[in-house]
Protein backbone atom coordinates (compact mmCIF):
# COMPACT_ATOMS: atom_id res chain seq x y z
CA UNK A 1 0.00 0.00 0.00
CA UNK A 2 1.46 3.47 -0.87
CA UNK A 3 2.33 5.59 2.16
CA UNK A 4 -0.25 8.57 1.90
CA UNK A 5 1.46 10.75 4.68
CA UNK A 6 5.06 10.20 2.68
CA UNK A 7 2.98 11.37 -0.08
CA UNK A 8 1.76 14.27 2.25
CA UNK A 9 4.84 15.71 2.96
CA UNK A 10 6.36 15.13 0.01
CA UNK A 11 3.88 17.64 -1.54
CA UNK A 12 4.84 19.69 1.06
CA UNK A 13 8.20 19.75 0.32
CA UNK A 14 7.63 19.82 -3.12
CA UNK A 15 5.95 22.84 -3.18
CA UNK A 16 8.34 24.64 -0.55
CA UNK A 17 9.66 27.72 -2.01
CA UNK A 18 12.08 29.03 0.53
CA UNK A 19 9.67 29.62 3.68
CA UNK A 20 6.78 29.67 1.92
CA UNK A 21 4.95 27.11 -0.12
CA UNK A 22 2.51 27.83 -3.14
CA UNK A 23 -0.69 25.84 -3.47
CA UNK A 24 -0.15 23.64 -5.98
CA UNK A 25 2.81 24.06 -9.00
CA UNK A 26 1.50 26.02 -11.85
CA UNK A 27 -1.80 26.81 -11.34
CA UNK A 28 -1.35 28.90 -8.03
CA UNK A 29 2.62 29.74 -8.39
CA UNK A 30 2.68 32.45 -5.25
CA UNK A 31 2.25 32.10 -1.52
CA UNK A 32 -1.90 32.49 -0.84
CA UNK A 33 -3.00 33.61 2.59
CA UNK A 34 -5.26 30.50 3.80
CA UNK A 35 -3.65 28.48 1.94
CA UNK A 36 -0.47 28.92 3.73
CA UNK A 37 -2.02 28.85 7.14
CA UNK A 38 -3.19 25.79 6.41
CA UNK A 39 0.46 24.77 4.65
CA UNK A 40 1.31 25.62 8.72
CA UNK A 41 -0.82 23.24 9.88
CA UNK A 42 0.38 20.63 8.26
CA UNK A 43 4.19 21.28 8.53
CA UNK A 44 3.50 21.32 12.06
CA UNK A 45 3.22 17.66 12.28
CA UNK A 46 6.81 16.99 11.31
CA UNK A 47 8.74 20.22 11.21
CA UNK A 48 8.19 23.13 13.84
CA UNK A 49 10.32 25.22 12.62
CA UNK A 50 9.85 25.18 9.09
CA UNK A 51 5.62 25.77 10.21
CA UNK A 52 6.36 29.30 11.72
CA UNK A 53 8.45 30.25 9.11
CA UNK A 54 5.29 29.97 6.63
CA UNK A 55 3.11 32.05 8.79
CA UNK A 56 5.52 34.90 9.54
CA UNK A 57 6.77 34.81 5.65
CA UNK A 58 2.84 35.44 4.91
CA UNK A 59 3.12 38.61 7.61
CA UNK A 60 5.43 39.69 5.56
CA UNK A 61 3.11 40.98 2.96
CA UNK A 62 1.36 42.69 5.85
CA UNK A 63 -0.29 46.78 5.41
CA UNK A 64 -0.02 49.29 7.21
CA UNK A 65 -3.49 49.21 7.97
CA UNK A 66 -3.40 45.96 8.82
CA UNK A 67 -4.91 44.24 5.85
CA UNK A 68 -3.15 40.59 5.26
CA UNK A 69 -3.52 40.28 1.60
CA UNK A 70 -5.01 37.43 -0.45
CA UNK A 71 -1.53 36.57 -2.38
CA UNK A 72 2.02 37.38 -2.07
CA UNK A 73 3.61 38.01 -5.30
CA UNK A 74 7.59 37.28 -4.98
CA UNK A 75 8.40 37.09 -8.16
CA UNK A 76 6.04 37.70 -11.72
CA UNK A 77 4.79 34.29 -13.35
CA UNK A 78 3.32 34.13 -16.25
CA UNK A 79 1.34 31.00 -15.54
CA UNK A 80 -0.78 33.00 -13.09
CA UNK A 81 -3.38 35.93 -14.24
CA UNK A 82 -4.18 38.30 -12.63
CA UNK A 83 -0.05 38.85 -11.81
CA UNK A 84 1.52 42.11 -9.89
CA UNK A 85 1.52 44.65 -12.46
CA UNK A 86 -2.78 43.90 -12.79
CA UNK A 87 -3.27 45.21 -9.03
CA UNK A 88 -1.86 48.42 -8.73
CA UNK A 89 -0.57 47.97 -5.31
CA UNK A 90 2.46 49.86 -3.72
CA UNK A 91 3.36 47.30 -1.02
CA UNK A 92 6.85 45.91 -1.27
CA UNK A 93 6.78 42.82 -1.37
CA UNK A 94 4.10 43.03 -4.12
CA UNK A 95 0.78 41.56 -3.54
CA UNK A 96 -3.32 41.72 -3.95
CA UNK A 97 -5.10 44.48 -2.90
CA UNK A 98 -7.94 42.54 -0.64
CA UNK A 99 -7.89 39.61 1.46
CA UNK A 100 -8.99 36.09 2.12
CA UNK A 101 -10.74 34.47 5.39
CA UNK A 102 -8.42 35.02 8.53
CA UNK A 103 -7.65 31.20 9.40
CA UNK A 104 -4.40 32.40 10.84
CA UNK A 105 -4.99 32.95 15.00
CA UNK A 106 -6.34 29.70 15.10
CA UNK A 107 -3.72 28.08 13.67
CA UNK A 108 -1.30 30.41 15.48
CA UNK A 109 -2.98 29.16 19.00
CA UNK A 110 -2.45 25.34 17.67
CA UNK A 111 0.93 26.01 17.05
CA UNK A 112 1.69 27.99 20.21
CA UNK A 113 0.25 25.01 22.45
CA UNK A 114 1.83 22.42 20.39
CA UNK A 115 5.59 24.53 20.84
CA UNK A 116 6.60 23.80 24.50
CA UNK A 117 9.85 25.87 24.10
CA UNK A 118 10.80 29.78 24.80
CA UNK A 119 11.09 30.17 21.10
CA UNK A 120 7.17 28.94 20.47
CA UNK A 121 5.90 31.77 22.71
CA UNK A 122 8.19 34.20 21.46
CA UNK A 123 7.28 33.67 18.34
CA UNK A 124 3.58 33.70 19.14
CA UNK A 125 4.10 37.06 20.65
CA UNK A 126 5.94 38.54 17.80
CA UNK A 127 2.84 37.24 16.01
CA UNK A 128 0.10 39.05 18.26
CA UNK A 129 0.08 42.50 17.64
CA UNK A 130 -0.41 42.08 13.88
CA UNK A 131 -2.86 39.54 13.83
CA UNK A 132 -4.79 42.00 16.19
CA UNK A 133 -4.29 44.83 13.71
CA UNK A 134 -5.58 41.91 10.98
CA UNK A 135 -8.78 41.03 13.10
CA UNK A 136 -9.31 45.25 13.26
CA UNK A 137 -9.13 45.48 9.87
CA UNK A 138 -11.62 43.04 9.17
CA UNK A 139 -14.03 44.31 11.91
CA UNK A 140 -13.54 47.97 10.31
CA UNK A 141 -13.23 47.92 6.89
CA UNK A 142 -15.20 44.99 6.21
CA UNK A 143 -17.80 46.36 8.56
CA UNK A 144 -18.68 49.31 8.56
CA UNK A 145 -21.50 49.52 10.70
CA UNK A 146 -20.40 47.90 13.47
CA UNK A 147 -23.27 45.03 12.87
CA UNK A 148 -21.21 41.85 13.76
CA UNK A 149 -21.50 40.83 10.27
CA UNK A 150 -18.21 40.89 7.65
CA UNK A 151 -18.22 41.24 3.80
CA UNK A 152 -16.20 41.19 1.13
CA UNK A 153 -15.37 43.02 -1.42
CA UNK A 154 -14.42 40.16 -4.14
CA UNK A 155 -15.62 36.89 -4.20
CA UNK A 156 -12.00 35.80 -3.84
CA UNK A 157 -12.14 37.74 -0.64
CA UNK A 158 -13.95 34.89 0.61
CA UNK A 159 -11.80 32.10 -0.65
CA UNK A 160 -15.25 30.89 -2.35
CA UNK A 161 -14.54 32.34 -5.64
CA UNK A 162 -17.08 31.41 -7.87
CA UNK A 163 -19.73 29.96 -4.67
CA UNK A 164 -24.01 30.43 -5.65
CA UNK A 165 -23.55 32.51 -2.53
CA UNK A 166 -22.15 35.70 -4.70
CA UNK A 167 -24.43 35.35 -8.15
CA UNK A 168 -27.31 38.22 -7.59
CA UNK A 169 -24.27 40.66 -6.41
CA UNK A 170 -22.46 39.67 -9.40
CA UNK A 171 -25.10 39.99 -11.76
CA UNK A 172 -24.83 43.69 -11.11
CA UNK A 173 -21.10 43.83 -11.77
CA UNK A 174 -20.91 45.27 -15.45
CA UNK A 175 -18.50 42.84 -16.77
CA UNK A 176 -16.16 45.46 -18.51
CA UNK A 177 -13.50 44.27 -20.55
CA UNK A 178 -11.26 47.47 -20.77
CA UNK A 179 -8.21 45.93 -20.80
CA UNK A 180 -8.17 42.50 -23.30
CA UNK A 181 -6.81 39.92 -20.93
CA UNK A 182 -5.62 36.16 -20.89
CA UNK A 183 -7.10 33.54 -18.20
CA UNK A 184 -3.71 31.45 -17.40
CA UNK A 185 -6.28 29.12 -15.43
CA UNK A 186 -7.91 26.94 -17.92
CA UNK A 187 -4.62 26.07 -19.55
CA UNK A 188 -3.98 24.19 -16.67
CA UNK A 189 -7.48 22.74 -15.47
CA UNK A 190 -10.24 21.34 -17.71
CA UNK A 191 -12.79 24.71 -18.41
CA UNK A 192 -15.87 22.91 -16.62
CA UNK A 193 -13.88 22.63 -12.91
CA UNK A 194 -13.30 26.77 -13.32
CA UNK A 195 -15.16 29.86 -13.29
CA UNK A 196 -17.03 30.68 -16.31
CA UNK A 197 -15.68 33.86 -18.64
CA UNK A 198 -18.82 36.08 -17.53
CA UNK A 199 -17.93 35.44 -14.00
CA UNK A 200 -14.06 36.21 -14.45
CA UNK A 201 -15.44 39.59 -16.93
CA UNK A 202 -16.75 40.86 -13.03
CA UNK A 203 -14.02 39.51 -10.78
CA UNK A 204 -11.42 41.41 -13.82
CA UNK A 205 -14.23 44.73 -13.25
CA UNK A 206 -13.41 44.55 -9.44
CA UNK A 207 -9.60 44.45 -9.69
CA UNK A 208 -10.04 47.48 -12.16
CA UNK A 209 -12.02 49.23 -9.78
CA UNK A 210 -9.36 49.18 -7.03
CA UNK A 211 -6.77 49.50 -9.07
CA UNK A 212 -8.17 52.78 -9.92
CA UNK A 213 -9.67 54.42 -7.42
CA UNK A 214 -7.07 52.62 -4.96
CA UNK A 215 -7.71 50.02 -2.56
CA UNK A 216 -8.63 51.49 0.56
CA UNK A 217 -12.07 51.41 2.61
CA UNK A 218 -12.93 54.85 1.59
CA UNK A 219 -12.88 53.74 -2.43
CA UNK A 220 -14.50 50.27 -1.87
CA UNK A 221 -16.65 48.55 0.63
CA UNK A 222 -20.33 50.31 -0.03
CA UNK A 223 -19.04 52.57 -3.03
CA UNK A 224 -17.77 49.45 -4.62
CA UNK A 225 -18.98 47.05 -7.04
CA UNK A 226 -19.68 44.34 -4.60
CA UNK A 227 -20.42 44.41 -0.95
CA UNK A 228 -21.90 41.26 0.45
CA UNK A 229 -21.56 39.70 4.27
CA UNK A 230 -19.87 36.48 4.16
CA UNK A 231 -20.59 33.27 6.57
CA UNK A 232 -17.79 31.77 5.84
CA UNK A 233 -15.59 35.18 7.01
CA UNK A 234 -17.57 35.76 9.49
CA UNK A 235 -17.72 32.25 11.10
CA UNK A 236 -13.83 31.97 10.87
CA UNK A 237 -13.17 35.32 12.26
CA UNK A 238 -15.12 34.86 15.44
CA UNK A 239 -13.61 31.14 15.91
CA UNK A 240 -10.17 33.16 15.62
CA UNK A 241 -11.13 36.25 17.67
CA UNK A 242 -11.97 33.49 20.52
CA UNK A 243 -8.46 31.80 19.76
CA UNK A 244 -6.21 35.28 19.60
CA UNK A 245 -8.31 35.97 23.06
CA UNK A 246 -7.02 32.47 24.26
CA UNK A 247 -3.67 33.22 23.08
CA UNK A 248 -3.56 36.77 24.87
CA UNK A 249 -4.63 35.18 28.14
CA UNK A 250 -2.08 32.68 28.03
CA UNK A 251 0.56 35.02 27.28
CA UNK A 252 -0.25 37.42 29.72
CA UNK A 253 -0.62 40.29 26.81
CA UNK A 254 -3.77 42.63 28.39
CA UNK A 255 -3.53 44.70 24.97
CA UNK A 256 -6.71 44.18 22.95
CA UNK A 257 -8.34 41.82 25.51
CA UNK A 258 -11.30 44.17 25.58
CA UNK A 259 -11.54 44.73 22.28
CA UNK A 260 -11.48 41.28 20.89
CA UNK A 261 -14.11 40.77 23.48
CA UNK A 262 -15.74 43.47 22.20
CA UNK A 263 -16.01 41.76 18.59
CA UNK A 264 -17.08 38.56 19.90
CA UNK A 265 -20.55 39.71 21.85
CA UNK A 266 -20.92 42.05 18.69
CA UNK A 267 -20.62 39.02 16.10
CA UNK A 268 -22.86 36.77 18.51
CA UNK A 269 -25.78 39.13 18.12
CA UNK A 270 -24.49 39.88 14.96
CA UNK A 271 -24.95 36.49 13.28
CA UNK A 272 -28.70 36.27 13.22
CA UNK A 273 -28.22 39.18 10.32
CA UNK A 274 -27.23 36.00 8.15
CA UNK A 275 -30.05 33.35 9.70
CA UNK A 276 -31.92 32.32 6.62
CA UNK A 277 -35.49 30.11 7.54
CA UNK A 278 -36.73 29.58 3.96
CA UNK A 279 -33.07 28.06 3.34
CA UNK A 280 -32.96 26.53 6.44
CA UNK A 281 -29.21 27.75 7.38
CA UNK A 282 -26.99 30.94 7.12
CA UNK A 283 -26.54 32.35 3.71
CA UNK A 284 -25.11 35.64 2.57
CA UNK A 285 -26.31 38.40 2.42
CA UNK A 286 -25.77 41.10 0.00
CA UNK A 287 -24.93 44.87 2.02
CA UNK A 288 -26.37 47.09 -1.04
CA UNK A 289 -30.30 45.29 -1.25
CA UNK A 290 -30.29 43.64 2.39
CA UNK A 291 -31.28 40.04 0.21
CA UNK A 292 -29.76 37.13 1.29
CA UNK A 293 -28.89 34.84 -0.88
CA UNK A 294 -30.58 31.54 -1.75
CA UNK A 295 -29.45 28.21 -0.77
CA UNK A 296 -27.26 26.54 1.60
CA UNK A 297 -23.12 26.64 0.98
CA UNK A 298 -20.68 24.52 3.28
CA UNK A 299 -19.49 27.28 5.40
CA UNK A 300 -23.00 27.71 6.86
CA UNK A 301 -22.18 24.46 8.94
CA UNK A 302 -18.96 26.38 10.53
CA UNK A 303 -21.60 28.26 12.82
CA UNK A 304 -20.64 25.37 15.56
CA UNK A 305 -16.75 26.37 14.69
CA UNK A 306 -17.38 29.42 15.74
CA UNK A 307 -18.68 28.68 18.86
CA UNK A 308 -22.43 29.00 18.17
CA UNK A 309 -25.36 27.09 19.62
CA UNK A 310 -28.99 27.31 20.52
CA UNK A 311 -32.44 26.96 18.91
CA UNK A 312 -31.31 27.41 15.10
CA UNK A 313 -28.36 25.19 15.76
CA UNK A 314 -29.26 22.31 16.87
CA UNK A 315 -32.73 21.35 15.54
CA UNK A 316 -32.61 23.65 12.09
CA UNK A 317 -28.69 23.65 10.80
CA UNK A 318 -28.30 20.04 12.05
CA UNK A 319 -31.35 18.82 10.09
CA UNK A 320 -30.37 20.74 7.32
CA UNK A 321 -26.59 18.99 7.28
CA UNK A 322 -28.47 16.13 7.85
CA UNK A 323 -30.45 16.53 5.35
CA UNK A 324 -27.57 17.45 2.53
CA UNK A 325 -25.38 14.57 4.21
CA UNK A 326 -28.43 12.21 2.81
CA UNK A 327 -27.99 13.61 -1.22
CA UNK A 328 -24.23 13.45 -1.42
CA UNK A 329 -22.14 10.30 -1.39
CA UNK A 330 -19.31 12.25 0.24
CA UNK A 331 -19.05 14.70 2.70
CA UNK A 332 -19.24 18.08 2.55
CA UNK A 333 -20.60 19.34 -1.05
CA UNK A 334 -19.68 22.98 -1.38
CA UNK A 335 -23.23 23.55 -2.42
CA UNK A 336 -26.18 22.06 -1.20
CA UNK A 337 -26.75 19.41 -3.79
CA UNK A 338 -30.68 19.68 -4.35
CA UNK A 339 -30.72 22.90 -5.47
CA UNK A 340 -30.96 24.17 -8.91
CA UNK A 341 -27.71 25.67 -8.60
CA UNK A 342 -25.39 22.53 -7.68
CA UNK A 343 -23.04 21.14 -9.95
CA UNK A 344 -20.67 18.48 -8.64
CA UNK A 345 -17.48 19.85 -10.39
CA UNK A 346 -17.63 23.60 -10.79
CA UNK A 347 -15.79 24.51 -8.06
CA UNK A 348 -17.30 26.01 -5.55
CA UNK A 349 -20.69 25.29 -6.51
CA UNK A 350 -20.28 21.64 -5.35
CA UNK A 351 -17.18 19.94 -5.18
CA UNK A 352 -15.78 18.80 -1.46
CA UNK A 353 -12.58 20.58 -0.18
CA UNK A 354 -11.10 19.66 2.65
CA UNK A 355 -9.91 22.53 4.37
CA UNK A 356 -13.81 23.27 5.22
CA UNK A 357 -14.30 19.80 5.78
CA UNK A 358 -11.59 20.31 8.69
CA UNK A 359 -12.89 23.33 10.46
CA UNK A 360 -17.05 21.93 9.66
CA UNK A 361 -15.84 18.20 11.38
CA UNK A 362 -13.64 20.36 14.39
CA UNK A 363 -16.77 22.50 15.24
CA UNK A 364 -18.83 19.29 15.40
CA UNK A 365 -16.87 17.60 17.61
CA UNK A 366 -16.05 19.98 19.78
CA UNK A 367 -19.68 20.98 19.82
CA UNK A 368 -20.40 16.94 20.85
CA UNK A 369 -22.26 16.00 17.67
CA UNK A 370 -20.07 12.94 17.24
CA UNK A 371 -21.87 10.86 14.61
CA UNK A 372 -22.06 13.94 12.07
CA UNK A 373 -18.28 14.98 12.87
CA UNK A 374 -16.96 11.32 12.41
CA UNK A 375 -19.07 11.18 9.04
CA UNK A 376 -17.00 14.24 8.27
CA UNK A 377 -14.14 13.51 9.12
CA UNK A 378 -14.24 9.47 7.49
CA UNK A 379 -15.28 11.03 4.02
CA UNK A 380 -12.17 13.30 3.67
CA UNK A 381 -9.79 10.48 4.61
CA UNK A 382 -11.92 8.07 2.06
CA UNK A 383 -11.76 10.72 -0.60
CA UNK A 384 -7.88 10.98 -0.06
CA UNK A 385 -7.56 7.71 -0.49
CA UNK A 386 -9.60 7.13 -3.65
CA UNK A 387 -8.54 9.69 -5.34
CA UNK A 388 -5.33 11.45 -3.93
CA UNK A 389 -4.38 14.67 -3.43
CA UNK A 390 -6.65 16.85 -5.25
CA UNK A 391 -7.66 20.82 -4.79
CA UNK A 392 -11.18 19.49 -4.24
CA UNK A 393 -13.75 16.51 -4.95
CA UNK A 394 -16.65 16.19 -6.89
CA UNK A 395 -19.10 14.95 -3.70
CA UNK A 396 -21.14 12.09 -5.92
CA UNK A 397 -18.16 10.03 -7.57
CA UNK A 398 -15.37 11.10 -5.22
CA UNK A 399 -13.01 12.13 -8.27
CA UNK A 400 -10.91 14.02 -7.83
CA UNK A 401 -10.36 17.27 -9.90
CA UNK A 402 -8.96 21.10 -10.33
CA UNK A 403 -5.07 20.92 -9.69
CA UNK A 404 -3.31 17.89 -7.95
CA UNK A 405 -0.09 17.58 -5.45
CA UNK A 406 -1.93 20.13 -3.37
CA UNK A 407 -0.79 21.56 -0.82
CA UNK A 408 -4.28 22.37 1.51
CA UNK A 409 -5.20 18.61 0.85
CA UNK A 410 -1.83 17.08 1.73
CA UNK A 411 -2.05 19.15 5.40
CA UNK A 412 -5.26 19.01 6.18
CA UNK A 413 -4.55 14.73 5.41
CA UNK A 414 -1.34 15.05 7.62
CA UNK A 415 -2.91 17.21 10.81
CA UNK A 416 -6.43 15.63 10.57
CA UNK A 417 -7.49 13.20 8.41
CA UNK A 418 -4.67 10.56 8.12
CA UNK A 419 -4.65 7.49 10.61
CA UNK A 420 -1.70 8.82 11.93
CA UNK A 421 -3.49 12.15 13.01
CA UNK A 422 -5.02 12.73 15.92
CA UNK A 423 -8.47 13.59 15.36
CA UNK A 424 -9.39 17.24 17.41
C1 LIG B 1 -8.76 29.37 -5.41
C2 LIG B 1 -9.63 29.11 -4.19
C3 LIG B 1 -9.05 29.84 -2.99
C4 LIG B 1 -7.61 29.42 -2.80
C5 LIG B 1 -6.78 29.59 -4.07
C6 LIG B 1 -5.41 28.97 -3.97
O1 LIG B 1 -8.79 30.69 -5.78
O2 LIG B 1 -10.94 29.49 -4.42
O3 LIG B 1 -9.80 29.57 -1.85
O4 LIG B 1 -7.04 30.15 -1.75
O5 LIG B 1 -7.44 28.98 -5.15
O6 LIG B 1 -5.49 27.62 -3.62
Amino acid sequence: MRDLDEEAVAILRANDRGGFTVPTARLYPYQWNWDSAFAALGFATFDLDRSWREIEMLFEGQWPNGMVPHIIFRRDDPDYFPGPSVWGTDNDPPTSGHSQPPVAATIIRALFEKDASEGGAARARALYPKLLAWHRWFHTARDPAGRGIVAVIHPWESGRDNSPDWDEAMDRVEPARAKAYTRRDTSHVDASMRPTQSEYDRYMRIVEFGAEYGWGEDCLGRNGPLFVADPGITFILLRADRDLLAMAQALGIDEGQAEISGWIARAEEGVGLLWNDASGGYTARDLKTEKLSDGLSSVSFLAWYAGLGGAWLEDTLAASLERILGASAFAVPSFDPEHRKFDSLRYWRGPVWAVINYMVGRGLSEAGREALARRVHDDTRRLIEISGFYEYFDPLSGAGAGGGKFTWTAAIWLAWASPSASRG
